[in-house]
């Protein structure tokens, strides 16, 4: 009863947390945007919030989602979605991550396995906001967390290969309730990796020239993270 009381309470800490970044970033939708819709727990408090707000304030705003559980969320929630190829211009992104580095504002995504397509809308948008609960800002990036890679399943032994050279531990990522691998959004694999992210900005571009390798989970293009923390929102920016 007492182990049950105490893991409620530590939920509700971090959830606590994801609602305080969300509400921040809410306040940076203006009517007439289009916004993209990023992935995971928090970015899922964001969608939300922005579908009550929507209606609330009968706002014109369109959501270009990062993956299939964005788009659900969002039909569900009244936000009315376009694709890609539907828009000249992303306004804003607001998406959660698996880690932040506060020094350089690099992040590690993917955790959900949507970070290519997130890669695409965040980089994509004329704002990139990161929205995360307090224990997600690290000082040394890829430490804890290792970085997902998207990969063509046709390619994933010769990609394990290039991996070992660089000693990156690759792993399969597997699935829980199904035989086998994941496989994302785009009917691909995912391999994760540790390695060395004291320059992310080349790590992120050197992976991506393993052939067979889609996109991997390194972010360094941000402009600012919403840190929440119990009673109140902490900018990060450079
Ligand atoms: C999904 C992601 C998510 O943004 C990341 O995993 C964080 O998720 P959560 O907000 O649930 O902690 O990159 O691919």
């Amino acid at each position: 009863m007492a182990k049950g009381r105490r893991s409620k309470s530590k939920t509700t800490n971090s959830e606590q947390e994801k609602y305080m970044a969300a509400r921040e970033a809410l306040n940076l939708i203006k009517d007439g945007m289009i916004v993209g819709l990023g992935s995971g727990t928090t970015a899922n408090i964001f969608i939300e919030e922005l579908g009550r707000r929507i209606a609330e304030e009968e706002l014109s705003v369109f959501g270009v989602p990062t993956s299939f559980e964005s788009r659900m969320l969002a039909i569900k929630n009244g936000i009315p979605i376009v694709s890609l190829d539907q828009c000249d211009v992303i306004d804003i992104a607001v998406d959660g991550a698996d880690e932040v580095e506060r020094r350089s504002l690099s992040l590690i995504k993917g955790g959900g396995g949507c970070h290519t397509m997130e890669k695409i809308v965040d980089y994509f948008a004329e704002e990139f906001v990161v929205i995360v609960d307090s224990g997600k800002v690290v000082e040394v990036l890829g430490d804890k967390t290792p970085v997902p890679l998207e990969v063509l399943p046709c390619a994933y032994p010769f990609v394990l290969k290039e991996l070992l050279k660089r000693d990156a531990a690759p792993s399969i990522r597997m699935a829980e309730r199904k035989r086998g691998p994941v496989i994302t959004d785009n009917g691909n694999m995912i391999i994760d990796v540790f390695i060395d992210l004291k320059d992310p900005e080349k790590v992120e571009r050197e992976l991506n020239t393993i052939p067979g390798v889609v996109e991997n989970g390194i972010f360094t293009k941000v402009d600012k993270v919403i840190v929440g923390h119990k009673n109140k929102v902490e900018i990060l920016q450079k």
